[in-house]
């Protein structure tokens, strides 16, 4: 065993989430509204369309979303693709609670369910070989073993069915002292925000070793005169008082944001490996 997976087994893979978002989610609601993520267009429809692109979501698919907040994106969705199943997670009461609200309000109970379950156990949730899409929305590192998050999405897929999340990962630097205050940063971030701010690379491997075939990773395709400055974020941090910029001078930016999409494979015989080498 790898010493990632032993370090990930050693953990509760949700300590404290559901606690922190039972306590801040109405704060998260006054800042964000109904969509909890930072990296976001000023217009944040727009930002909920870009995603129906990049994470391929077509009508008629039944799909995830892992860490759903209060539905705002999941609501959003079904809004837009008028056949979209949405299969919505929380691992927090209130959210539950307050999603359910909010799909009455809007008339969406047939189509999008919220289930109070944590994400590492999605085969215990829902069942196996089923699913066009699990989506992980700014949700993905609240993950403390992100294998297991890997692994519990996979096994819900459908085979050709497909994984994707968006997320904050840690900056890399060749500069020692700005590395340091990049990785200080973070743990601040984990401490203040019930996070496990993610390494790309052991992502990205742990990814290919469930078997997954990447189809991208990259950053989110935002025209930059749209993209929201994250100056939202640091009215809420304000809030929280965590990682807090009081001064740009010698400020160190400590993250990348980083979508990715990976397929599970559409077929099941290693004979048929080599075919996913075409057409692609
Ligand atoms: C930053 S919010 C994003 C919410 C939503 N994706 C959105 O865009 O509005 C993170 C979400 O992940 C959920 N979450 C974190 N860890 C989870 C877990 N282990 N199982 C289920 N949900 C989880 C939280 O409850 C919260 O809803």
């Amino acid at each position: 065993m790898s010493i990632l997976k032993q370090k990930e087994k050693q953990r509760n893979p949700s300590e404290g989430v559901a606690e922190f978002y039972n306590a801040t989610t109405d704060k998260f609601l006054q800042v964000y509204g109904e969509v909890i993520q930072a990296f976001r267009t000023n217009n944040v429809s727009d930002y909920l369309d870009y995603t129906i692109n990049s994470a391929q979501l077509q009508s008629r698919q039944h799909i995830i979303d892992a860490g759903c907040g209060v539905a705002g994106p999941a609501c959003y969705f079904a809004t837009q693709l008028p056949e979209l199943k949405i299969e919505a997670c929380t691992i927090s009461e209130v959210q539950q609670a307050k999603a359910n609200e909010k799909i009455a309000e809007k008339n969406l109970q047939s189509r999008v369910r919220v289930t109070l379950g944590d994400y590492h156990k999605l085969p215990d949730l829902f069942p196996e070989n089923s699913f066009d899409r699990v989506i992980f929305l700014e949700s993905f590192g609240h993950s403390k073993n992100k294998t297991l998050a890997i692994e519990s999405a996979y096994k819900v897929l459908k085979p050709g069915g497909k994984l994707y999340i968006k997320d904050l990962f840690v900056r890399e630097s060749n500069n020692e002292w700005e590395q340091l205050r990049i990785n200080h940063i973070c743990e601040q971030i984990n401490e203040g925000y019930a996070y496990e701010v993610g390494d790309i690379h052991q992502v990205f491997s742990a990814i290919r070793r469930q078997g997954f075939i990447l189809n991208f990773i990259r950053p989110p395709q935002v025209d930059l005169s749209q993209f929201e400055h994250l100056s939202i974020s640091n009215e809420f941090q304000n809030l929280f008082n965590v990682s807090k910029i009081d001064s740009w001078d010698g400020y160190v930016f400590p993250i990348d944001f980083y979508e990715i999409l990976a397929e599970k494979p559409p077929f099941t015989s290693a004979a048929e490996m080599h075919l996913y080498y075409m057409n692609r």
